[in-house]
């Protein structure tokens, strides 16, 4: 350990240029790196869609949302917690009450999320705030 400091400090102690030099490499490669892995285009694999919410409908957009992440347990037959969110007239009912965004809005791992099994993408939280907004209608 002793014959180890003694050395990194030799080589470092009499060349304080070097070692600023090694310092600004490493800073520029962490950056480097960090930067690779925070683009979208790697996280998503090179497919960046637009979130476009300037246009929402419910027989677009906020249908297919409800149907593939909340009607499996919401829905005519087993409401569960007697919510039905199955078609525009039970969905809407549901949507323009504050439980309905604060719920799905609530971070992974909070016991109340919807849907449990872990947020909706923040598009889809986009598009239905936009919709809700609109008053839910049924477009
Ligand atoms: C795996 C089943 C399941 C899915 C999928 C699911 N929920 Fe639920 N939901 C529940 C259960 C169980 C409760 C009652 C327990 C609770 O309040 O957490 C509930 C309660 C709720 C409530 C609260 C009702 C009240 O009285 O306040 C809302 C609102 C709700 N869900 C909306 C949604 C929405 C919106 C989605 C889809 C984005 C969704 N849920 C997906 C099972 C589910």
């Amino acid at each position: 350990m002793i014959r180890l400091g003694l050395t990194i400090g030799g080589v470092f102690s009499n060349d304080t240029y070097s070692m600023i030099k090694f310092l600004l490499i490493c800073t520029v490669l962490a950056m480097a790196t960090g930067c690779t892995y925070n683009n979208t285009q790697d996280l998503y694999g090179g497919v960046t869609a637009p979130c476009d919410t300037s246009a929402v409908t419910f027989s677009q957009d906020i249908s297919e949302i409800l149907t593939q992440n909340c009607v499996i347990c919401h829905n005519d037959n087993d409401p569960i917690a007697g919510v039905n969110l199955e078609g525009h007239s039970n969905a809407s009912a549901w949507a323009v009450l504050n439980t309905f965004m604060n719920r799905v809005e609530l971070p992974l791992g909070d016991p109340l999320l919807m849907p449990p099994s872990g947020p909706l993408s923040l598009c889809d939280q986009s598009k239905l705030r936009a919709w809700i907004s609109e008053g839910a209608p049924n477009n």
